[in-house]
């Protein structure tokens, strides 16, 4: 009697243990998205649907999935402020992060540079400062990197050099100085993606300026 009640009712926690963890795992990408939604301003509520409770973040608006995980975040020009938060950081199966032409303003976090399935990242048309990480060198899928149109400080990051796929980089119109990194994918960015940095250098001038030693 007992062994067969103990094999029942371990075969039930089991069955549901595996029953649940897939819950568990899409739920950590809702709890992901839902902590960036706490931290913006969203005057025309197109973040409504974006709703805690629901077991996975992918019925949400703006929001698509394969497999159950998340594989795109598309919030370009939609109207919001705020802030980006490290917690984008854990959305394993990223690849499209869409946030052109709205008003986040503060720094670009580097756990960004977690994301190993991302292609494209668009902040441009915003108002973000600080630095560009140089975690974001990790990323050996991007393919598009805009971060024009920003407040943007320090140098370009070397670590983007070793970024085998990356195909458009546009950080022009920000205040962006030091040398221009000239390996790499950056043999074939045209000039025009860094201009309006009044403190970067270009290549053409290596060697024969005294870089700004205030640019860190
Ligand atoms: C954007 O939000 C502001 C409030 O912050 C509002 O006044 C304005 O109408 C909104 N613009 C659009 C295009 O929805
Ligand atoms: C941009 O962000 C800065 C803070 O980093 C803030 O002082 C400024 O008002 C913001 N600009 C706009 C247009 O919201």
């Amino acid at each position: 009697m007992a062994p067969t009640f103990f094999s029942f009712f371990f075969c039930c926690v089991v069955s549901i243990y595996l029953t649940l963890v897939p819950f568990a795992v899409a739920n950590s990408e809702g709890d992901a998205l839902y902590a960036f939604k706490q931290s913006l301003s969203d005057p025309d509520n197109v973040l409504q649907s974006w709703d805690a409770t629901l077991v996975s973040p992918c019925t949400w608006f703006h929001v698509t999935c394969q497999d159950n995980s998340v594989t795109r975040v598309d919030l370009g020009n939609l109207n919001l402020s705020g802030h980006l938060v490290p917690d984008l950081g854990n959305l394993h199966s990223l690849q499209y992060l869409e946030l052109y032409e709205n008003n986040i303003q503060g720094t670009i976090p580097e756990e960004l540079g977690n994301l190993q399935s991302l292609i494209s990242l668009d902040l441009y048309h915003n108002n973000v400062s600080g630095s560009i990480p140089s975690s974001l060198g990790n990323l050996k899928n991007l393919r598009f990197l805009r971060l024009n149109n920003n407040h943007l400080t320090g140098q370009i990051p070397k670590s983007l050099s070793t970024l085998p796929n990356l195909k458009v980089l546009d950080v022009s119109n920000n205040n962006l100085c030091g040398p221009i990194p000239t390996s790499g994918p950056f043999e074939h960015i045209p000039l025009d993606n860094f201009e309006n940095n009044p403190r970067l250098e270009g290549p053409e001038l290596l060697g024969l300026v005294n870089y700004d030693t205030n640019c860190s």
